[in-house]
């Protein structure tokens, strides 16, 4: 069913920002109705939300029209949230004593709906005790808030806490209210990502292109579906997930034992780009050229595998272990050698050659290859291939779990396994 929110827009300059907010979130399948107060229509007009919501946008309490057509008490029912964005000081002073003054005010009065806020304003008014005190009421009385972030203010060239949130973490959170039951609720969910640095001496190292868009999306679809989540990346400039531990390494061997350190987990996916080789030495010192002797040759020696040490653990492997395959040729043949080498339970294959702008950019096209067979999906952005692949891995759990249960104890003494016959 549609999931539906009522999104209050304040009257601040972040105003402008809850348009992409509601693009976004339709995008993502949400219906969006919006209420706007007086003061938003300062700096965003009806007709920007009306367009983009593609529904009536309500402004007025005592508008015989808007009464009418749904009323106010019906408007605040009709939603499965409602989102106060920009949530102005003076939005939350009303909201925390009970103020129905406006259509705003009456409507959030009036639900029976959670309540979510992004308050933006001058980070002063954000300290002020005032504001402290309605916020701890609110918190008390279940608003659950995003943000503010720290940073620049737009209108005075102050900085401080007080900018609302960016539309993307609006609509995480906004996701996680509405989702239904997580299906991933009290598992341990362990994801490698982004790139391994394999250093030659201090200020050179061996990479590859690796971004840790992938990994890091995986990661916050996991922790979305209500996994405890540690995240173990090489170095990537991109933003950490938002509820998620993030152990940060540089090196394969760095990676190995941080992944050996968070066992046990339920689940692991190995989305880094681990380089398989470094060179055998660090040089303590800058190589230097010396202008006479040729250049000097790297031996490499090869670095451990991640994802075999997990799928072949003696004793904690993860019920569900989960291997990238970044191939440029005979991709889905690669991947089910790569499937049988490892020992995991499931590839999830892709072309990183250059013509498909994989590698740092923002879509990716996979194959699941399992050994049962293989699952092509559409080309999609890597948020939407993660979000289907922690659900395809989850169901894969309950799986598991529900075989395990059948299984028939073994009657007898239990075979031991000596090391030679392993
Ligand atoms: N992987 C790993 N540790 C390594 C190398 C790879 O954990 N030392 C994992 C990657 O995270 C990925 C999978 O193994 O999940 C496959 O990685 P890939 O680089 O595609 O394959 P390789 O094992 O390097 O094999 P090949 O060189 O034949 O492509």
């Amino acid at each position: 069913m549609t999931k539906r929110i009522l999104l209050i827009v304040g009257g601040g300059i972040a105003a402008y920002k809850c348009l992409e907010l509601v693009r976004r979130a339709r995008d993502k399948g949400i219906a969006v109705r919006c209420v706007m107060t007086a003061a938003a229509q300062q700096f965003v007009t009806p007709l920007s939300f009306g367009s983009l919501t593609n529904d009536t946008v309500y402004t007025d309490l005592f508008s015989l029209n808007d009464e009418a057509e749904i009323g106010h008490i019906r408007l605040s029912r009709e939603a499965d949230l409602a989102v106060i964005a920009p949530a102005t000081a003076d939005l939350l002073a009303k909201l925390a004593n009970g103020v129905a003054d406006s259509l705003a005010g009456a409507v959030l009065l009036a639900t029976d709906k959670p309540v979510l806020a992004a308050p933006a304003m001058n980070p002063r008014m954000w300290s002020h005790p005032a504001t402290k005190r309605n916020v701890a009421q609110l918190a008390a009385d279940g608003v659950r808030f995003v943000g503010p972030n720290s940073g620049e203010m737009a209108e005075s060239g102050e900085a401080g806490e007080g900018r609302m949130a960016e539309p993307a973490e609006i609509l995480a959170a906004i996701e996680d209210m509405i989702s239904g039951p997580k299906p991933l609720a009290g598992k341990r969910v362990l994801i490698t990502s982004g790139p391994t640095h394999e250093p030659i001496d201090p200020v050179r190292y061996i990479a590859n292109r690796s971004s840790g868009k992938q990994g890091h999306a995986i990661a916050a679809a996991a922790a979305a579906a209500g996994a405890e989540v540690t995240l173990v990346s090489g170095p990537v400039t991109i933003p950490d997930p938002a509820g998620v531990t993030v152990v940060p390494v540089e090196t394969a061997r760095q990676m190995l034992a941080a992944v050996e350190e968070t066992l046990p987990a339920d689940i692991a996916i190995c989305a880094a780009a681990v380089a398989d080789w470094r060179p055998d030495t660090e040089g303590a010192q800058k190589m230097k050229k010396d202008g006479t002797s040729a250049a000097p040759g790297l031996t490499l020696v090869e670095n451990p595998d991640i994802l075999r040490t997990l799928a072949q653990h003696h004793t904690l492997r993860p019920a569900i272990v989960v291997g990238f395959a970044a191939e440029t040729e005979t991709v889905i043949d690669h991947a089910k050698a790569k499937l049988a080498r490892k020992g995991c339970d499931l590839i999830v294959a892709n072309d990183v050659s250059h013509s498909t702008g994989v590698m740092g950019g923002d879509r990716n096209s996979v194959h699941l290859v399992t050994p049962d067979g293989v699952e092509s999906w559409e080309d999609m952005d890597k948020t939407e291939v993660a979000r289907r692949l922690v659900a395809h891995v989850a169901a894969n759990l309950e799986g598991h779990h529900k075989k395990k249960a059948a299984k028939p104890r073994r009657k007898g003494p239990k075979k031991t396994t000596t090391k030679s016959s392993r």
